[in-house]
């Protein structure tokens, strides 16, 4: 499988790294406008494989696409990441833009190419990538619930003082601080619902730590995160490569699926070689819907200002 990241900044060689470490992909090509950026980000990495384990070839291209032609995956992290106090909504000014020319420079190169988008405000960005392109919707995914859930797990097993391998949580919705879905109420520790450990009260910070998940580690680091989305990313990659038919909570095209047409939004998707092979309706609780209407009322504000 080929891979190209487009970003070679913190993110987009964070999901390099991870792709290349697990081995399932043959070529990842890192692109970034910087000169030499890039390349010497994959050569820094290329010096990894023996002492990591892996053969993944890892190139580097400064602004040069036809080093990225017949990618199966295409991943666009370019654009600015956020500063402490920022939203990633206030990103939209310059990434719009960005995000805009790297899908039509990636698919003029790799006509097959499945999507994900990382890039600020990120519901936005795909939903903007889906009318750019006009590719079919399962080939677009944005890449959000799968970190705002890694999130989720890791504030989880820190209030029950357990291994984060016994919990299992999914977040949907927007991937906005405000937006975010964390479903408390279908998190299990060992399939044991944590209402049984954890009170309202400290489940409902758990969800409130989790919605701020990102800007808590901008506001720590100066900037926004990179290894968890990377990481996040390479799942969703992987799920692809290796046709797992994986349920991941992505930014997909709704056409009527809870309700909702013509939004990129955060719900369970099931991932395969297809790309997006399945969106998930799963029962929701009068709240759980009104604040998925809230949370979609909010993106469709900012799709308003592409
Ligand atoms: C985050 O939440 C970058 O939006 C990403 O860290």
């Amino acid at each position: 499988m080929k891979v190209t990241v487009v970003g070679a900044g913190a993110v987009g060689a964070s999901c390099a790294e991870y792709i290349a470490m697990k081995n399932f992909a043959s070529e990842v090509v890192l692109v970034d406008i910087k000169e030499g950026f890039a390349e010497g980000k994959a050569m820094d990495l290329m010096q990894c494989a023996s002492l990591n384990g892996f053969d993944t070839k890892i190139t580097g291209s400064t602004s040069d696409y036809s080093k990225t032609a017949g990618s199966d995956v295409a991943v666009i992290t370019s654009g600015i990441p956020r500063k402490p106090g920022m939203t990633r909504e206030e990103l939209i000014g310059i990434n719009a833009g960005i995000v805009k020319s790297v899908s039509t420079s990636l698919l003029e190169h790799s006509p097959n190419v499945i999507i994900i988008v990382v890039s600020n405000p990120m519901d936005t960005m795909a939903y903007l990538v889906h009318k750019t392109t006009g590719l079919p919707k399962n080939r677009i995914i944005g890449m959000g619930g799968a970190l705002d859930s890694a999130r989720f797990k890791y504030r989880l097993s820190e209030a029950l003082a357990c291994p984060t391998s016994d919990v299992d949580g999914m977040v949907i919705a927007a991937h906005s601080d405000k937006g975010m879905l964390p479903l408390t109420r279908m998190a299990t520790r060992n399939g044991v619902p944590v209402s049984n450990f954890l009170s309202e009260e400290r489940l409902n910070q758990v969800a409130e730590d989790t919605k701020v998940g990102g800007a808590t580690l901008t506001g720590l680091l100066g900037t926004s995160a990179w290894y968890a989305p990377g990481a996040a990313v390479s799942t969703i990659v992987q799920a692809i490569a290796c046709d797992q038919k994986k349920m991941i909570p992505c930014s997909v095209m709704l056409d009527g699926e809870y309700g909702l047409k013509d939004i990129c939004m955060g719900a369970p998707v099931i991932i395969g070689k297809g790309g997006v092979e399945k969106i998930v309706e799963i029962e929701l609780t009068a709240a759980e819907k009104a604040k998925l209407m809230d949370s979609a009322e909010a993106v469709r504000t900012v799709n308003g200002m592409l």
